[in-house]
């Protein structure tokens, strides 16, 4: 798991993704878009009918542990104290019925996050499952639409128990997400893929991007820009062809709808992705 004090997007860069979901998956690879942080990316609906996305990871879920009441957070999307998230039920099902598995995104850059012990962590899982996932409560911030997973975007405070959490929601509902960072240029990132892969207990592996280049850095449009960019090209000449030909790779997830809209850059990955 990611062990960070500071909050920056620089941590998400190349990130390993892995996935173990409850359903079979077709080999064929999808992309992963994260969605939530920016009211102008639009709502999930739209962005499910573009038909670009396998997965769709809302974020995020980024007050929680130490007995902290649990708090959505999806900027001007909706206001969660007023309960006005649950608004979005509607349209995770309707992204649920194209076949796109929806998960709730753990985390993010700014919030209140960490695990105090495995009892806490426990307590989250239980949250979550209750809360998010096949589970019943009376207060579920989402209302009452069943998210396929849970996803960890972990970039702050500690990195005790998430293993933790990762073991008592699999032991609920043997579905779990993780997010690994690890920031590099493409021959790190391949060495990185090869080593988790092999070692890591997992049945489909993502390459974590962002979507565009941001900031423009000194090696943008080169290869790997300090943001975690690769510029399409790049990706599809160097990367794909190695993660493609493991039997574990589930795609590309891409950081986020809102920066994706910007320069189209799933649009012009898609067929080389899948
Ligand atoms: C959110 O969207 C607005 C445009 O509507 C943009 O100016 C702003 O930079 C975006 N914020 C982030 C964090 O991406
Ligand atoms: C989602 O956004 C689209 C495009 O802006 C809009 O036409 C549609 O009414 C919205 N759907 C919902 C359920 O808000
Ligand atoms: C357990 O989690 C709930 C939120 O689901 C929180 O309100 C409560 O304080 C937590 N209990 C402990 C002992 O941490
Ligand atoms: C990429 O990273 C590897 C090891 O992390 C390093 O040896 C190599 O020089 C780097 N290549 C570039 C082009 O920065």
């Amino acid at each position: 798991m990611a062990t960070k004090t500071q909050a920056t997007p620089l941590f998400l860069l190349l990130s390993l993704l892995l996935i173990l979901l409850k359903t079979t998956v077709a080999h064929r690879g999808g992309i992963a878009i994260y969605w939530g942080q920016n009211v102008s990316e639009g709502n999930l609906t739209a962005l499910c009918d573009t038909g670009r996305f396998a997965y769709v990871n809302i974020a995020f879920l980024d007050v929680f542990g130490n007995g902290q009441t649990p708090l959505i957070n999806l900027d001007g999307h909706c206001n969660p104290a007023t309960n006005g998230c649950t608004i979005f039920s509607e349209q995770i099902r309707h992204c649920q019925k194209k076949h796109i598995k929806v998960m709730l995104s753990l985390g993010g850059l700014v919030g209140n996050y960490f695990l105090t012990s495995k009892a806490d962590a426990k307590n989250v899982s239980r949250y979550l499952w209750n809360n998010l996932l096949s589970g019943k409560s009376s207060n579920r911030p989402l209302g009452d639409a069943v998210l396929d997973g849970i996803d960890f975007y972990i970039e702050q405070g500690s990195s005790l128990y998430w293993d933790d959490l990762a073991r008592y929601l699999h032991h609920f509902s043997r579905k779990k997400f993780y997010n690994n960072p690890c920031q590099s240029n493409t021959t790190s990132l391949l060495n990185s893929w090869a080593i988790w892969v092999k070692s890591v207990k997992a049945r489909l592996f993502f390459v974590g991007l962002v979507a565009l280049p941001l900031p423009p850095g000194p090696n943008a449009g080169t290869d790997v820009t300090p943001s975690g960019f690769i510029p399409a090209n790049v990706l599809e000449s160097q990367v794909l062809p190695v993660v493609k030909s493991s039997k574990k790779y589930g795609g590309v997830m891409l950081w986020n709808a809102f920066w994706d809209v910007q320069d189209g850059y799933s649009t012009t990955i898609l067929s080389s992705v899948v």
